[in-house]
């Protein structure tokens, strides 16, 4: 019998319509809500953001207030959360560290089963709230440091690095910080987003979702890749001579056939929409720390690896050294893309619910033939 084709890793598949963005490789675009994402960056922070894409339109000026209201009031941890998280080991990923505690606060949630489009709205603007607190709590558990409460007279970028340093970074930082929110929030069909509307589409709960969801993201293929970029940043070393190190650094990590984190992408074969903004705010914030040092780096990689294999950087290149400039722990990027991302995980959530499919895809069978005992 001739067996049906196979889409390895659902490549170049649709598998179902999307309001929320538009990525095209050709034009090297994104959309959210129809809006250039670049354009976005320039203007919006980051709430205004996250309305557009739950909503479909910006704020009004009323509009945003409730919502800014609701988003400040939610922002600490419950008491059950950060004993929970506490009792985790230091030696925990962080990634693990925030699955756990999104699995915490739906399990504590009396209302988890309401997937009213109401009802998964509050929960959406819950974990938005109190994401930052999650990831700023365990970076300070990890580093001894006291827990920061968070405040209410701040905006969520400049209040997520308040909780995070306990001071209120120069308004170059906050803006880099709050474009790399911006970026990050959607990006239609990736793996974590598809495994939240797989989960999403059994009817099972949004927190269930999302902690799926950051499963998916965890792999150094998806999110994990900005935090892999700062590991071979620190494997080539800062400093002086770094493009020729690079190159060398290059040649021997091909050899060993390994990838290249934070270079290529399934969709943009051309090079990721989303780079030249990032690169931007990375070039700013390398000015604003005078680490001319991590330029050289940055660009001895990109032009070692665009010669020999003629693959561009996508977002977590320029995104992993921001962070890094910024005083994060290396551990921390990744959960601070979760942070940017709930936003699109639970536009995609309320989306899929509107029109529901359960997602059950067919596999072609190569085991043994029929037998009998
Ligand atoms: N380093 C070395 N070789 C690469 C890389 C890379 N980063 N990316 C692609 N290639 C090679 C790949 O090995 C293949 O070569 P060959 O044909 O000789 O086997 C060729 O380029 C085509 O790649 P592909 O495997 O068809 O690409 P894909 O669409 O399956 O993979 C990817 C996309 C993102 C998984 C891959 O580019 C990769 O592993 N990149 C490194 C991890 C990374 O940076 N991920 C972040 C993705 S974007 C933002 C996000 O989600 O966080």
């Amino acid at each position: 019998t001739e067996q049906p084709q196979i889409f390895k890793g659902l490549a170049g598949v649709v598998v179902d319509a999307t309001a929320v963005s538009k990525v095209n490789p050709e034009t090297n675009s994104l959309l959210y809500r129809g809006y250039p994402v670049q354009e976005l960056a320039a203007s919006k922070s980051f709430e205004e953001v996250a309305w557009l894409l739950w909503h479909g339109e910006l704020p009004t000026a009323a509009e945003l207030a409730g919502f800014q209201k609701s988003e400040r009031a939610q922002r600490a941890l419950d008491a059950n959360v950060k004993r929970v998280i506490d009792e985790l080991p230091l030696t925990a990923h962080p990634m693990d560290v925030v699955r756990t505690a999104v699995s915490v606060i739906g399990a504590s949630d009396p209302n988890t089963d309401d997937s009213s489009p109401e009802g998964n709205l509050a929960k959406s603007i819950t974990l938005f709230a109190k994401l930052p607190a999650i990831v700023s709590y365990d970076q300070r558990r990890r580093r001894g440091e006291g827990v920061i409460e968070p405040r209410e007279d701040l905006d969520y970028s400049a209040n997520f690095l308040w909780m995070s340093f306990g001071e209120i970074p120069d308004d170059v930082v906050v803006d880099a910080f709050r474009v790399s929110l911006i970026l990050y929030a959607e990006h239609s069909f990736n793996a974590s987003t598809f495994t939240a509307r797989v989960i999403t589409s059994t009817l099972s709960d949004l927190y269930s979702a999302v902690t799926g969801a950051i499963g998916a993201l965890k792999g150094p293929l998806h999110g994990g890749a900005n935090e892999a970029v700062l590991h071979i940043f620190n494997e080539i070393g800062f400093g002086p001579d770094a493009p020729a190190r690079s190159e060398a650094w290059l040649e021997q990590a091909l050899a060993e056939k390994r990838k290249i984190m934070g270079f290529g992408h399934r969709v943009y074969k051309k090079g990721d929409s989303r780079v030249p903004t990032m690169r931007k705010s990375m070039v700013e914030l390398i000015e604003y720390y005078n680490r001319p040092d991590v330029l050289d780096l940055y660009e001895g990689l990109e032009a070692a690896m665009t010669e020999r294999k003629g693959i561009l950087p996508n977002l977590d290149y320029p995104s992993g050294p921001a962070y890094h400039l910024m005083g994060f722990d290396t551990l921390t990027f990744t959960p601070i893309f979760v942070a940017a991302r709930i936003t699109g995980w639970t536009a995609h959530i309320m989306e899929q619910l509107q029109a529901n499919a359960l997602i059950r895809p067919l596999s072609a069978y190569n085991g043994v033939d029929e037998r009998h005992l």
